[in-house]
């Protein structure tokens, strides 16, 4: 059997070579720009350097020329770029550097092209502590009305603290406050973004949320490996105040990582993208040429939930024009499965009411001997998905998992399925909780099964992505050389 892992249709990854954190995400004239974690030389991590990749929707993605390569002595690790808001249209990198003396800095570079050339500036680093886990510097643009100023949000990696600094001209940066460290010991904390969002969509009653990335150190033996998390709570200019000091998982999976979000965004949407894969087993991931791909973008909301304000991520709007365009089928379920034929670049949407049906289950297979399950649990209003088999024992240990995510079962469920190749993003409720997983069905097609406790209907929406046309996705690697 075929264990091939093809490629993507819509979703970024680059031709070739390694990529792991989406870098410096921001909305400019028109076009969504995408920097990455990249190698430029090699299928693992090394010279890390930021890749670059733009598209118009959100859906169709360019590969450009590198942005900034690594140099003798520096790599350029995660960071961001935000646009002016002082008209003209230079934009401004914060990365670090990560010296090969093992001291990681703050170091700035600008673009006069729109994001496509940079000039780093000859005073880099411009913010240095002298410390060796100094990183990840995301910069957002704070308005109280008042006296708007930029933000910027850096961890102390392994002190598990994330350091906020101040700064009117995007040049000097004065520290703000320290948030941390907290929650799990034996991680460190990586990739850290704060996000102003309305409380259910009243823009009077909004709620900072803070995103962050946490890693186990090396000999921590837990295989969930790489998480994203969330904290809601208040930030006032100065310093972030929980509402409470818990970590909420972000993504239920096991591969979503280092999401940020983009700046300058039209209509001031919060929309994230993540690198799906997750340390204890990136570089063994088996695709090729190229290695790490990029999620679906998101859109960001806050809503209360049982009494609290909870992250609510929406797959992007053309993920919901392609379902509006397919016709939904009512199929007769129970012990019996109903089958789907797929691509394996499929959306499958599903509605039911659990009340009626009793538990659910899902099954995808393709030609590798792998499966994942999505099992609903009624009794318990959980979701399962599951991957396994041999194929994934295959990928790593750590890769077989199970993935649980809440699906409450006093009302009708809804889910959403985005496979694309071996990405694998489930979205239960239009967002209400997710989980992002790779997964190694093979390359020739899926067939999905659903089946539940008791006889029922369960209306099934159903679309197969077409592959790109006039896109570098099908410029086969060799004539890239
Ligand atoms: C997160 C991370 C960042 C760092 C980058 C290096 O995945 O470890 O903290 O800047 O990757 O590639």
């Amino acid at each position: 059997m075929s264990t091939e892992v093809p490629r993507p249709r819509f979703h970024f990854t680059p031709r070739r070579n390694w990529m792991n954190d989406p870098n410096g995400l921001v909305h400019h004239e028109g076009l969504w720009h995408l920097y990455y974690q990249h190698n430029p030389e090699g299928s693992d991590w090394g010279n890390m350097s930021w890749g670059h990749a733009t598209s118009p929707d959100l859906e169709h993605w360019t590969e450009h020329p590198v942005a900034l390569p690594h140099r003798t002595g520096e790599q350029i690790f995660s960071g961001s770029v935000v646009a002016s808001r002082a008209g003209g249209d230079v934009l401004t990198a914060y990365y670090t550097s990560a010296y090969d003396d093992g001291r990681q800095a703050q170091s700035r570079a600008t673009s006069h092209d729109g994001g496509f050339t940079w000039e780093t500036d000859p005073s880099n680093p411009v913010l240095d502590r002298g410390t060796t886990a100094f990183r990840d510097p995301k910069v957002i643009r704070y308005d109280d009305g008042r006296d708007p100023c930029w933000v910027m949000l850096t961890v102390e990696a392994d002190n598990r603290q994330v350091l906020l600094y101040t700064s009117e001209d995007l040049l000097s940066w004065e520290h703000l406050s320290t948030f941390g460290p907290l929650g799990t010991t034996g991680v460190v904390w990586e990739c850290p973004d704060l996000v102003r969002l309305p409380l259910d969509g009243d823009a009077d009653n909004p709620r900072w949320v803070l995103l962050l990335s946490t890693n186990p150190v090396v000999d921590n033996p837990d295989p969930t490996g790489s998480s994203m998390y969330y904290v809601v709570g208040h930030f006032d200019g100065t310093a972030f105040h929980p509402d409470s000091p818990e970590l909420r998982r972000l993504d239920h999976g096991r591969d979503y990582y280092a999401a940020v979000t983009f700046d300058d965004a039209p209509g001031g949407e919060a929309v994230t993208i993540g690198w799906m894969s997750n340390w204890r087993y990136a570089h063994a991931f088996p695709s090729t040429p190229w290695r790490g791909a990029m999620s679906l973008p998101r859109v960001l909301a806050l809503r209360t939930m049982q009494g609290r304000p909870t992250l609510v991520q929406s797959p992007p709007t053309f993920i919901r024009k392609l379902l509006e365009h397919a016709s939904p089928a009512t199929v007769a379920v129970g012990d019996v499965p109903a089958l789907l034929t797929l691509s394996g670049h499929s959306l499958i949407e599903i509605h039911w009411d659990p009340s009626t049906t009793g538990s659910l289950d899902l099954r995808l297979r393709g030609e590798a001997d792998s499966f994942v399950d999505l099992s609903h649990h009624p009794r318990t209003g959980t979701l399962h998905v599951t991957r396994g088999g041999p194929a994934a024992q295959a990928v790593h240990r750590d890769f077989p998992s199970t993935s649980t995510l809440p699906l409450p079962a006093d009302r009708p469920a809804r889910l959403l399925l985005s496979l694309d190749g071996p990405l694998l993003e489930v979205f239960v409720n239009a967002g209400e909780a997710t989980a992002s997983n790779l997964v190694v069905l093979g390359a020739t097609g899926v067939t999905a099964s659903i089946k539940t406790a008791r006889p029922g209907t369960v209306h099934v929406t159903a679309v197969d992505i077409e592959m790109p046309t006039g896109l570098d996705a099908l410029v086969p690697a060799a004539v890239l050389d």
